[in-house]
């Protein structure tokens, strides 16, 4: 018989007084896709990082092909075949590709040139090989599409040995088409004999293509499974601990007739030369919601990102755009982020972790972020430091947020915590307009289920809302009418009683 190719015995690791894992046991098969999942801050990337030894493991053991290992770090664990792709990706941006595979060899001079070579020519045979498409070689790691990124982790590890692929919420920031992709070369590997673990919070995935998944609850595992003998909404509430809703069941009120335009744009061009938008127009009024679909690259970001800052694109945008304040349209062509608060239009952007926060504060400073000019969080000068803490002790029950600490650093949050504190201080105070990014990316399910509650509570009291997502599923359940995005244009604008998975997917290819 053979050895599990990873197991876990009784492994523990706490921070302080707090269990993040509680003896942890069990096996992973080798030549297989194994699934993790469990609620944000149940500790599945704790569990993968004392595998991988980026933190050292309080108590317990891990075997690696049946022998006991104490990981020593990334390093020590690399040697022994394991690698791990991060939740947040751990290349260096101003690097090319091809040097972040390198880095760490020392050449110099002509040896190194030499190498480059060398390594150049085995990366691409090993592209070439296992199916993973990769160019871009001598491009800048910050100049890359997030799937690029990825495929590059993935063939970093192949060329280093890897036989063993941890690879945290690879799809949160994946396209759908880009996640065909990933899965295509996760099944590739596995028949390659390579091992896979999958964490994500897509019970889809999961039940799609792993052989057997674990479920962790606040810290300890409550199950391991064979994928066949269960489906996602028992995963759901293993996970969760009770049944999940996978859409929206609540009120949905209907628009009134009367209702009022709150934002209008007309002939939006923005330049831009990696994603251009070429021609959009549309509106929303209030109590709607207007998805925003594409598939990457195509204008959809780039218009939420002009919509959101248009003074950041001045003199390479035209157009027309406006939004309701008070009663009459008001003109916000060239507005800045604190003109557009000022007009009571609330942001959660698309890059939680370049856009909305700062890894280094903790929950009251990243919350009064953006808000400095707020009455009720700054007098004279002053920051009213109790307000913001009130506030965010609100935000924390009402979204739960954990850990229920407001001087919790948001860097030992998980990430799914963390988006849901971009959620709280965006609807705070609630806008009357809403531009809302991949609200739900990496946030487990009973979370989502919470935020889309939240979203739908807006749009039925008459908020104006566009969502940008790219999950179709997401678009469908909540939006009153979605635009499709193509080639940098906005093509056209289904209504709900049209939406249909399929056609909405083909019409995001191009198809008429
Ligand atoms: N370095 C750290 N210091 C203190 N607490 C930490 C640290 N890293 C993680 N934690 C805490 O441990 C718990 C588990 O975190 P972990 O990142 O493993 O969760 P997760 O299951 O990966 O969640 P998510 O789905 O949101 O990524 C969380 O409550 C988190 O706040
Ligand atoms: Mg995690």
């Amino acid at each position: 018989m053979s050895h599990p190719i990873v197991e876990f015995r009784e492994v523990s690791k706490s921070f302080g007084t707090f269990f993040a894992n509680k003896n942890l046991s069990f096996a992973i098969d080798p030549g297989t896709i194994h699934g993790l999942i469990g609620e944000n801050g149940a500790g599945k990337s704790t569990a993968m990082k004392g595998l991988f030894g980026v933190h050292s493991i309080d108590g317990g053991q891990i075997f690696i092909r049946g022998k006991a290992v104490v990981p020593q770090g990334p390093k020590h664990m690399m040697g022994l075949g394991v690698g791990m792709v991060h939740q947040h990706f751990m290349l260096a941006g101003s690097e090319t590709a091809l040097d972040n595979v390198i880095v760490g060899e020392e050449h110099v001079g002509l040896f190194q040139k030499i190498r480059r070579g060398k390594v150049l020519a085995e990366l691409q045979a090993l592209s070439a090989q296992s199916g993973i498409p990769f160019q871009a070689w001598n491009t800048r790691v910050q100049d890359l599409s997030v799937g690029d990124q990825q495929r590059l982790e993935i063939l970093k590890l192949l060329y280093r040995g890897s036989d063993v692929f941890i690879l945290d919420e690879p799809t949160a920031v994946l396209t759908p088409q880009e996640i065909n992709d990933l899965f295509a070369t996760l099944k590739r590997l596995k028949s390659a004999g390579k091992t896979v673990v999958l964490i994500t919070h897509k019970l889809k995935e999961i039940t799609e293509v792993t052989d057997a998944v674990t479920v962790l609850r606040r810290g300890e595992v409550v199950t391991t499974l064979r994928t066949s003998e269960t489906n996602a909404s028992a995963l759901a509430k293993t996970m969760v601990g009770r049944a999940v809703s996978f859409t929206y069941s609540g009120p949905r009120t209907d628009v009134a007739p009367d209702a009022k335009v709150c934002v209008e744009v007309k002939n939006l061009r923005v330049d831009d030369p990696f994603d251009r938008v070429k021609s959009a127009s549309f509106f929303v009024k209030s109590g709607e919601i207007l998805g925003f679909a594409g598939v990457a690259g195509n204008g959809q970001s780039q218009t939420f990102k002009y919509l959101s800052n248009p003074s950041a694109f001045r003199g390479r945008s035209s157009g027309d755009y406006k939004t309701l304040e008070g009663a009459a349209l008001k003109d916000q062509t060239h507005a800045d982020p604190e003109q557009l608060r000022h007009s009571k239009i609330g942001i959660a952007p698309e890059d939680r972790h370049h856009e909305a926060l700062v890894l280094d504060f903790n929950m009251n400073e990243n919350f009064f972020l953006g808000q400095q000019s707020d009455a009720r969080y700054q007098k004279y000068g002053m920051i009213q430091k109790s307000s913001v803490r009130e506030a965010v002790v609100r935000a924390i029950h009402e979204f739960d947020i954990r850990p229920k600490a407001p001087e919790h650093p948001l860097k030992k949050m998980s990430g799914g915590n963390q988006q849901k504190l971009v959620m709280a201080r965006t609807l705070d105070p609630a806008p009357e307009i809403l531009y809302i990014a991949q609200p739900t990316r990496g946030v487990d399910v009973g979370s989502i289920e919470r935020i889309h509650a939240e979203i739908m509570k807006l749009r039925n009291e008459g908020k104006a809302i566009i969502l940008l997502s790219s999950e179709l599923e997401e678009l469908m359940d909540l939006c009153d009418r979605i635009a499709v995005f193509f080639d940098g244009t906005l093509m056209d604008t289904v209504h709900r009683p049209d939406f249909d998975l399929w056609t909405l997917g083909q019409r995001l290819g191009g198809s008429q």
